[in-house]
């Protein structure tokens, strides 16, 4: 077997982690016993990109069960959990390109590698892989029944290939299915993101200001959140609903010109560019302290931050301090811009991972059963399975709700009550 990995004995460490996650992932685990005896992707090659923890190694031990050849590499350079890439090497037999901290040629290798094992249906997280196969890889497109993709900057990827007529397979979206994107970009992100960035700077976040960038899905969490710890929340918009929306739940919105001057963190959520720029650098205050949880590191505009700084100095692990030219004041930069929750901790933690997850085996399995049928372009899995999720997601925690009485069905589909 092939495989990549910083030192495979660290497997112990890893397995015991992965079987703690399994705890929290009861839908995952429903799933993974009905594909044991059903096998829905046997003989089926899965190159999966992830973020290398212990909810997706969960995940790999699912497709696995259903009969699939999975393998695994990191979707992100600082995101991979190296005892968890030892233990699905060591105890599971599934083979892992990922190595924490690895350089973007690594990545891109470890990318490539994951072309070469010529997979039916690739699992990816930000599209990386797809991009890689139409732009050097065409001719595997032929044999691909489908991909699915984790986050939404993939999907924004994805329709964009749409657009330019190169997407020629299916793809599923599972960041649009209900049950993944209200959840683990809200309440996932949310949490992990902060739990990252206490676990880099210990700081208390109480009675700081802390700048939100983006108020979408995972933006709402963060605010959320990090209003629940005591800070001063600012919203930073470029569209007018999601800052009415930031308005209404009660903080305070700007534009990042003027949050610039006042935050004492600031957190990127945006899937954009260089949505902190040169000149919000500029004018931030001595020791502002800025991350980014979006999906990729260009969030900030670090090539300015450097070339208005002097050489940077790590001042604790994921936490490195550019002090400018003319030493007057520092900005510190937490996991070198690439998401802070995967860096610096976690991730998400497993109980939204579990329908994330839930979604990505049964995108994979909905694929196969459907390969004749599907056609090129970007899909959503059909509402009964984010119902069906729920269902499961509820019953799991110990949650009963109603159920629609005749009176009611027939109220709802009828026209002719009123006042
Ligand atoms: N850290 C994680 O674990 C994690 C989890 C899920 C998603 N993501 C990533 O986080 C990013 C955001 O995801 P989402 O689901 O919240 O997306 P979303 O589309 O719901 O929200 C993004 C928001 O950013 C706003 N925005 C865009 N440019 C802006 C700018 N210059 N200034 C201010 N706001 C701007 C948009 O108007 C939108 O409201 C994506 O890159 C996604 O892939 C990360």
């Amino acid at each position: 077997m092939d495989y990549d990995i910083k030192d495979i004995n660290l497997a112990p460490e890893g397995k015991q982690r992965i079987e703690w996650a399994d705890r929290e992932m009861p839908v995952l685990r429903l799933i993974r016993e009905r594909f044991e005896k059903e096998k829905p992707l046997e003989g089926i090659r899965i190159a999966a990109c992830a973020h290398i923890t212990t909810e997706t190694a969960n995940l790999a031990r699912t497709l696995q069960a259903g009969g699939a050849e999975a393998l695994l590499i990191a979707s992100n350079p600082l995101s991979t959990q190296d005892d968890v890439a030892a233990s699905l090497v060591a105890d599971w037999g599934i083979p892992v390109m990922a190595i924490k901290g690895e350089s973007t040629e690594t990545y891109m290798r470890h990318v490539r590698a994951a072309l070469d094992s010529n997979p039916n249906i690739i699992i990816d997280d930000g599209s990386d892989v797809v991009a890689t196969m139409l732009k050097e890889k065409k001719e595997l497109a032929g044999q691909i029944i489908g991909t699915t993709e984790e986050t939404t900057t993939g999907i924004v990827r994805l329709k964009a290939m749409e657009n330019a007529g190169v997407l020629t397979f299916p793809s599923i979206a599972v960041n649009d299915a209900q049950t993944k994107h209200f959840f683990d970009n809200r309440y996932g992100t949310g949490q992990s993101t902060l739990d990252g960035v206490i676990r880099a700077t210990n700081i208390l976040l109480a009675g700081k200001t802390l700048v939100v960038v983006g108020y979408g899905w995972c933006g709402k969490g963060v605010a959320m959140r990090a209003r629940g710890m005591g800070a001063n929340v600012v919203v930073t918009e470029i569209d007018p609903i999601k800052a009415i929306e930031g308005v209404m739940d009660g903080f305070r919105v700007l534009p990042i010109v003027e949050a610039a001057k006042i935050g004492d963190f600031f957190v990127t959520v945006t899937g954009n560019r260089h949505v902190i720029d040169r000149q919000h650098f500029e004018s931030m205050k001595d020791g502002a302290i800025v991350c980014n949880s979006g999906h990729f590191d260009l969030e900030l505009n670090l090539d300015a931050l450097r070339d208005m700084s002097q050489e940077p100095v790590k001042r604790r692990p994921f936490v490195e301090e550019y002090r400018s030219k003319d030493d007057s004041k520092s900005v510190i930069v937490l996991g070198e811009g690439r998401l802070i929750n995967l860096a610096a901790a976690e991730g998400h933690p497993a109980s939204v991972m579990d329908m994330s997850f839930a979604n990505q085996a049964l995108s994979a399995e909905f694929l196969v059963k459907n390969k004749e049928t599907l056609g090129a372009g970007v899909h959503v899995l059909p509402s009964e399975v984010d119902q069906e999720i729920a269902s499961l997601k509820l019953r799991a925690m110990g949650v009963r709700i109603d159920e629609l009485t005749p009176e009611m069905l027939e109220y709802l589909s009828s026209w002719e009550t009123g006042t």
